[in-house]
Order: C-alpha cells, then structure tokens, then sequence
C-alpha cells in the first residue's frame, strides 16, 4: 500500500486523533451484541500508546440524523473500551461533538491517556464532509490516523475531512484489511472462488460484474439467487424476485460464459408457504417450486455442488448468506458453507463483514478463517474494484 502507516509517522510525545468505526450494534437494554470493530481497534490504540501518544478516539454509532441522541451515545462503547483496556477512557459526552471544554480536555491530555469523543454524527456537517467540524476535530491534535475500514467508503468530515487539516497515516486495521483483501483481488492463489448470497441481486451488481474478471469460480446463492434462476427459465413461486433485473442476470450470465467463468446457482432450494420459522418447509429442485412456495435456503445437493467447489479452492472470498440463516429452519446452507470453509485450511478465507460476519461468528468458526472483514458496505466497494475514499485521503509514504 503506498499509504503512510504508523511506523511512517513520528507519534512520540504527540496527540493523535483516531478515527475508529465503532458503530457496533448495540440492544435495547444498551448491551453491545459484537464486539468485534471494537477489539480489533486494539492492535493500533495500544501501539500509539505504547509509543509515548495521547490517544483522542472518534467514530460515528448509528444514523442519528445529524442530532444529538442518547440511543446512539458512544458511552457503552467507552465503557466497553475500558474493560477490554483495563485502563481509564475519558469520554467527552458532548453534544455538538467539540467544544471548548472538550479543547480544554484535549490540551490537558497526556500520553499514555486515552479520551473518546461524542457519536460524530450528532453533528449535521459530519455526513456532508463538512469543513468547520473537520477542522474543530483536528484542532485536538496533532496527527490523524485512519483506523475506520467499514467507514472507509464513506466521505465524511471526521474520516476524509480532516486530512485536509493535518498530517495523517492509516492504522493497523486498515493496513491488514487492505493488503489481505488486495491481495485476493489482484494476485490470489487461484482457484479464486467468490460465493456471493444475501437478498438482493442489485447490491451486488457491480461486485459480481468485477469479480467475473477475477475469480475462476463464482457461486449465488441466498435470495438473489432467485432472480438468476428465473431468468433461466424456472418457476420461482413467491421467492424474492427482483423483475427489473432479469435482463441484468441474463447479462451476467452470458458474461460468466464469455469470461470462461465457472457461475454456480443452487439445484435445489428448501421452500416453504410462509416466512416464518415455525411453517412446514421440504427440499425441491428449482424446476420444481411450487407456484405458492418460497425457497428460504439452498438445498441439500447445492450444499454438496458448493461444498465442492469450496474443496478445491485456494482463495474463498464471501459475501452473503445462502438463506434466512436467522430462522434456524433456514440456517443450515449458510451454515454447512461456513464448516466446509473452515475445512479448507490450504485457502485463504476471506469473510466481507456484516450477514455473512455475523453467521460464521453465530457458527463459532470465526477463528477458522484467515480474515473477517470489519468493514459491510466498505468490503462490496473495495471489492467492487472501487476507491474507497477515507483512504483515498490520506498522506502517501
Ligand atoms: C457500516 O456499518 O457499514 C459503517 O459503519 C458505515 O455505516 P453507515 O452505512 O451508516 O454509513
């Protein structure tokens, strides 16, 4: 990566603004259900820390609008932080974000201290990049560093803004999460297989269109999968359809082909009358589905056709689930693909962050693949072949 990184940058005796993502879900009783942006900022905060820096931390938590909101307060963060640090986290519960008492804090702060600023997003500028708040964020200190993957395709004050302001390097996260996915996009081990799930065919549009002049395998499953297999001619009953990108999917198709590219869809689904977990469900072929039935997960002979596949992979990258994995009636083709990954340890396995993340977490195969992605919507674009723009703005080496 031609990026600074921090062992570009001097941070002795300095203050260091981080840009985190720290946008975990959180549950009503205001418990974090995952953890996991959280510990894997860690590697970063600790060497700035054990390098003589002060550490102010940033990120955004949820969508408040551009308001100040105690739903999407970074306080359980904070506190979270300060378990897993076993160490004092000052948190700045700020209103407008920066003010002058936050200044003051921040001029007061030494190294080895860590503070942590209010949900960026309760301010209005923060999604409009705008130049006030990224300046009054990098008037805290003296280096930025961008640690914040899953933000990364966004553009925004406190992740592309403050470049402008001050010098700036990425993080650990950042760095891995780029050279792991990189490298599986642009010199993988090849059989390079991308399974691609989740409901709608038009979120991954431009990752399939990309990764057809990449991978050797292609496999689509999950919801999407639907609208590819009634483009081919079958009855897909009350599955999700999306009708206005049949010709997109026919398309695509046609380019697999032309690309020499092994496109896999399911040969059998598990179908049911109702989206419910509680209904009467059986395994059909998908020339079979019945006129009121929804397919709900793949079947169990596409289970064996992708776990094939899978066997004889050497790069794994996914995105998506192959079914409503949140209905355990529904779960086992995501969950037999994950096992079947986790298998394969001669492959580099590539996880993109958000259904997928959280169904090999739920599976407790997390420590099986090479890397999950902490990054949802800043994985599609990067694999989408996309710049992503908070790295886009930071210094070159
Ligand atoms: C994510 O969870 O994908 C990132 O934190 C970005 O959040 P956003 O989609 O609300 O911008």
């Amino acid at each position: 990566m031609n990026k600074k990184g921090l062992k570009d940058i001097n941070i002795k005796n300095k203050k260091v603004l981080v840009r985190c993502d720290f946008n975990v879900p959180i549950d009503s009783d205001g418990n974090i259900t995952d953890d996991i942006r959280i510990v894997s900022a860690l590697p970063t905060i600790n060497y700035l820390l054990e390098n003589g820096a002060a550490v102010i931390l940033m990120s955004h938590l949820g969508r408040p609008a551009g308001e100040p909101n105690p739903k999407y307060s970074l306080l359980p963060v904070a506190k979270r932080l300060e378990q897993l640090m076993k160490k004092e986290i000052i948190f700045e519960d700020c209103d407008v974000v920066v003010d002058e008492s936050v200044k003051n804090d921040a001029k007061k702060l030494m190294p080895g201290q860590i503070m942590l600023l209010q949900n960026t997003r309760y301010k209005k500028e923060e999604t409009k990049n705008g130049e006030e708040l990224a300046e009054n964020l990098a008037s805290l200190a003296d280096i930025y560093v961008n640690d914040a993957f899953g933000t990364a395709h966004r553009a925004h004050s406190s992740n592309v803004g403050v470049c402008k302001f001050l010098p700036s390097s990425v993080g650990f996260l950042v760095e891995k999460e780029i050279s792991i996915m990189g490298k599986a996009i642009s010199n993988p081990e090849r059989p390079l297989t991308a399974i691609l799930g989740g409901s709608k065919v038009s979120d991954k549009i431009n990752v399939i269109e990309n990764l057809l002049n990449i991978a050797d395998n292609v496999i689509i499953g999950g919801g999407m999968s639907f609208t590819f297999l009634h483009a081919m001619g079958n009855n897909v009953g009350k599955s999700l359809l999306e009708e206005d990108k049949v010709e997109l999917a026919k398309n695509i198709l046609a380019k697999a082909k032309e690309k020499n590219v092994s496109l896999y869809l399911p040969l059998d689904v598990v179908v049911a009358k109702e989206f419910k977990n509680d209904t009467e469900f059986y395994n059909c072929d998908v020339n079979s589905i019945p006129s009121d039935y929804m397919g709900l997960d793949i079947g169990q002979k596409t289970i064996e056709l992708f776990s094939d596949v899978i066997k004889k992979s050497k790069t794994i990258i996914w995105n998506g689930p192959m079914g409503v994995f949140e209905m355990d009636n529904f779960a086992k083709g995501t969950n037999e693909l994950a096992l079947e990954i986790s298998k394969n340890s001669q492959a580099v396995s590539i996880i993109g962050g958000g259904d997928s993340a959280a169904a090999v977490e739920k599976a407790g195969l997390a420590d099986k693949m090479t890397h999950i992605s902490t990054g949802g919507g800043a994985s599609l674009e990067f694999l989408e072949g996309k710049v992503l723009p908070g790295i886009d703005a930071v210094n070159d080496k």
